[in-house]
């Protein structure tokens, strides 16, 4: 798919004031600091449309962004971050299930994974309750650039030990890197086939 036109359309930390025009969504999911924002960026071909930051919690809000006037992009606060209170997580959780589960357009969910960590219980439970409500996702790995070839297969193994435990079927992957833009295509040819069959 070409990107031809984005938009920041807005902002909002509640879940009463989504946008009012209804698209279909694509939303970006994670941990604090996995790389969502530069994903998007990424994904976008801006170098500084969603915030980065090598700070966790900078994302705070959920973003829309209009993508060739047809979807929307959606770039959410990560979950899970150790340095917040054990409450504030739970709030930052609760929040994204609500918004999850009340998004009438979601299409589809990337969950985004750092491909250098190895599976983590907030994840995989993340992971777990997107399928006891049936939202459909997508394993995405950030940050290859980051680990050699041997050491990103190693983890695809333990991942897939780790998902079958409770996943009959696997969802699809898709490894990345916002550095050096693999998985743009593989990411934006997905989107693609789901507004084509939607
Ligand atoms: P929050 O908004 O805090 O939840 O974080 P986020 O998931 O949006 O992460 P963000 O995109 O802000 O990236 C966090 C840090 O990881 C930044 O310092 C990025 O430059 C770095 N980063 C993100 N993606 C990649 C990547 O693919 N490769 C490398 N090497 N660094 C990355
Ligand atoms: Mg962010």
């Amino acid at each position: 798919m070409k990107i031809t036109q984005t938009e920041f359309i807005q902002s909002t930390d509640s879940l009463v004031h989504l946008p009012k025009q209804q698209l279909p969504e694509f939303a970006f999911v994670g941990r604090s600091n996995v790389g969502k924002s530069s994903l998007i960026n990424m994904l976008l071909q801006r170098k500084n449309l969603a915030h980065t930051s090598q700070k966790p919690g900078k994302t705070r809000t959920i973003n829309h962004y209009k993508i060739n006037q047809q979807w929307y992009m959606v770039d959410l606060p990560g979950y899970g971050y150790a340095q917040t209170s054990k409450k504030e997580r739970k709030r930052m959780i609760q929040f994204l299930r609500d918004y999850m589960l009340q998004a009438p357009t979601l299409m589809n969910l990337f969950v985004l994974l750092d491909a250098r960590i190895i599976p983590q219980k907030s994840d995989l439970q993340f992971m777990e309750w997107l399928g006891v409500h049936e939202i459909p996702f997508t394993m995405v790995f950030t940050k290859i650039d980051k680990l050699s070839s041997s050491a990103l297969k190693k983890n695809m193994v333990r991942y897939r030990e780790e998902m079958l435990k409770s996943w009959e079927f696997l969802p699809p992957v898709i490894q990345t890197s916002s550095h050096s833009g693999q998985g743009r295509e593989e990411i934006l040819q997905y989107i693609e086939q789901i507004l084509e069959i939607s």
